[in-house]
């Protein structure tokens, strides 16, 4: 298939990139690069532009393509609850410039990179995609609308698609070449491995007193390259004017604490930790149920354990200390 990637530069989107040209698809990157890396690209991939520039968004999004891939958005819980404005522009009105691209041009696929963070706290865990959805944080609010929207523009306009609710995406590319590059970084196993490596000075727990058995969050770390595989299955799935959401996760929760541990052994480093209070938007536990995904799509996951994910990571660190080279 021709398929259109936004935000395809950035951590998630350049892995599924690589798995989609590996699977025999055409692929044109949509990206602004303010998070994203060219240098994660083979050569020529890469359309630049901004999601607001609606000229350059219809000049790139012809009737060739056959599926998009929306990954473009920002996506920090903390800044959503600070900079709310950045993200309802981006994420909902950039969305929409997309939806409205899209039908123009005819495109009838789309898979949407949602998130956990549209649940909020969760009543029950882990996770079925039939919980109730109460964002806690702009972030997830935003997710959540837009997943509202691209249901509208399925019964109306006919695009199908597939939202898939991440839980936490992390791991890289096993062989090293392709991972986690943001600046500041923002995200636990990477801010960990800097740490191991000396860059940063420490990580910064937020929030020793959550009712878990360590007092730290519990979160659910699923490898990108797993999530890189359902983003092909969905889009084959996809039916025109249907739409569908699944979570992706392992099933399985670790707490900061025992990450920190886990990253220890594996690096063999110290990694010097400072306790602070609760950042708000941040739900105690969030572990998914992927049933759904397996059962309807055969989705399998390659790399389920948290240390085979750690190492993936600290592959991609200790290799590449500053990052990509752009
Ligand atoms: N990383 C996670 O754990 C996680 C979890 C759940 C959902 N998600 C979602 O997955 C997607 C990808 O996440 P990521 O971690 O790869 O983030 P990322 O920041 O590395 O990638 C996002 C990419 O989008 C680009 N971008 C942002 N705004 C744009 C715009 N207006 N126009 C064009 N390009 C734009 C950025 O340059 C970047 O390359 C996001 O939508 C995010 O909300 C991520």
């Amino acid at each position: 298939m021709n398929v259109f990637v936004t935000g395809g530069a950035g951590y998630i989107g350049s892995h599924v990139v690589r798995l989609l040209l590996a699977s025999g698809h055409h692929v044109r990157v949509f990206d602004n690069l303010s998070e994203g890396h060219e240098a994660a690209l083979p050569s020529g991939a890469l359309y630049k532009g901004d999601l607001m520039d609606d000229d350059r968004l219809v000049r790139g999004l012809t009737e060739r393509y056959d599926c998009v891939m929306h990954f473009a958005a920002n996506c920090y819980v903390g800044e959503s609850m600070t900079d709310p404005e950045k993200y309802y522009f981006n994420n909902i009105v950039g969305g929409l410039r997309l939806l409205s691209a899209m039908r123009r041009a005819g495109c009838k696929r789309l898979v949407f990179s949602s998130t956990a963070a549209t649940y909020g706290n969760p009543i029950k865990t882990p996770i079925s995609e039939d919980h109730p959805t109460q964002p806690i944080n702009a972030y997830g609010q935003t997710k959540l609308d837009f997943e509202h929207a691209m249901a509208y523009f399925a019964s109306a306009y006919g695009i199908g698609y597939v939202a898939l609710r991440y839980f936490n995406a992390a791991g890289a590319a096993p062989d090293g070449t392709l991972g986690e590059d943001h600046d500041p970084e923002p995200h636990l196993i990477p801010v960990i491995l800097k740490t191991a490596l000396g860059q940063l000075h420490e990580v910064k727990v937020f929030g020793v007193d959550y009712p878990t058995p360590d007092g730290t969050c519990i979160r659910d770390y699923v490898h990108v390259n797993d999530l890189a595989e359902a983003h092909i299955l969905a889009m084959h799935s996809i039916e025109p004017g249907k739409g569908r959401i699944y979570n992706l996760g392992n099933g399985s929760g670790y707490s900061v604490r025992q990450v920190i541990d886990a990253a220890k052994r594996i690096t063999g480093r110290q990694i010097p930790v400072t306790e602070g209070p609760r950042r708000a938007g941040d739900p105690a536990v969030l572990v998914a149920s992927s049933e759904k995904i397996v059962r309807e799509l055969g989705w399998r996951p390659k790399y389920p354990a948290i240390e085979t994910i750690i190492e993936t990571a600290w592959k991609w660190h200790k290799s590449h200390q500053d990052g990509y080279d752009d």
